[in-house]
């Protein structure tokens, strides 16, 4: 990291040209080190996909729930725990059941479902005796939604691919690494522009979008930097996730002409 040559970078100790673009692809367990990898591209003038900023930032759930609500997107009541925490404040601003969530996390591991008081209390107290500066929050839980929520992909700005979700166990919990099962779902105005601003607020090129079903509304539950392209080419078999994306890529270098023939 000298600024001797601005178009080289010293990779496992050898001098390698900067890459074209970088497109980083581990979402919520991005680490330190991974995000000054990413920066430094960037600010080399590497094309990256996403950037660093927008990753970090959906890789926190309070603070890309804080964007989204800013921007008067829906989004479940949301609320960062400090120990000792009150069951009765909890109680009156999201009822029970109440959804914990850590605040980085995915494929739904880190999220439990406290059915009632008692419960809410235990977990709270097995969550402070193990480490009180354990960041978690707790969000309103959204009944409508319970097992089944939506995916959207979008790239670019444009929502190009969207599925139902619907957990199998029984569980609230519709991520399909859970093996929940999926299948196409309407991309309507309403999906579309939720989706699209949502990714537009935290400034991904890339996301995945999930939805919670809301009565006839949503409610945008969580932002993804690096979504799975498995789940959703089993609902559309007609879809390849990672050409959708790569067009995009060449578009963003330049390449568009060829890049929107093929589209
Ligand atoms: N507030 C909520 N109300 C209802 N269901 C929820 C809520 N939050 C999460 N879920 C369910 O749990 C799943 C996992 O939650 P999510 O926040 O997306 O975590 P992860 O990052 O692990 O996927 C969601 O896909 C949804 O099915
Ligand atoms: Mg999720």
């Amino acid at each position: 990291m000298t600024r001797d040559d601005r178009r080289s970078i010293l990779l496992e100790g050898e001098t390698t040209a900067l890459p074209d673009f970088l497109m980083a692809r581990m979402g919520s367990g991005t680490t330190y080190f991974a995000l000054a990898v990413i920066r430094h591209l960037e600010r080399l003038g590497t094309h990256v996909v996403n950037n660093a900023h927008a990753i970090e930032a959906v890789k926190d759930k309070l603070y890309s729930q804080q964007l989204l609500a800013a921007s008067n997107l829906p989004v479940p009541k949301t609320m960062l725990v400090k120990f000792p925490m009150s069951a009765a404040l909890v109680e009156k601003q999201l009822s029970f059941p109440v959804v914990v969530k850590t605040l980085s996390g995915s494929q739904g591991a880190g999220v439990y479902l406290c059915e009632n008081r008692a419960n809410f209390e235990d977990v709270m107290q097995l969550i402070e005796a193990t480490n009180a500066n354990a960041n978690v929050i707790l969000q309103e839980f959204i009944t409508d939604s319970y097992g089944r929520d939506l995916r959207v992909i979008v790239v670019g700005g444009r929502p190009i691919a969207c599925m139902q979700r619907k957990a199998n166990d029984g569980t609230f919990k519709a991520n399909f690494s859970r093996g929940g099962s999926v299948e196409p779902y309407p991309i309507t105005p309403v999906i579309a522009w939720l989706a699209s601003e949502a990714a537009r607020v935290v400034n991904l090129d890339v996301a995945g979008v999930d939805l919670l079903f809301d009565g006839n509304a949503f409610r945008i539950c969580e932002i993804n930097s690096s979504p799975g392209f498995e789940g959703m080419e089993k609902a559309h078999p007609e879809m390849n996730m990672a050409e959708e994306i790569f067009r995009y890529i060449r578009v963003r270098l330049g390449f568009w002409e060829e890049a929107l023939a093929q589209a």
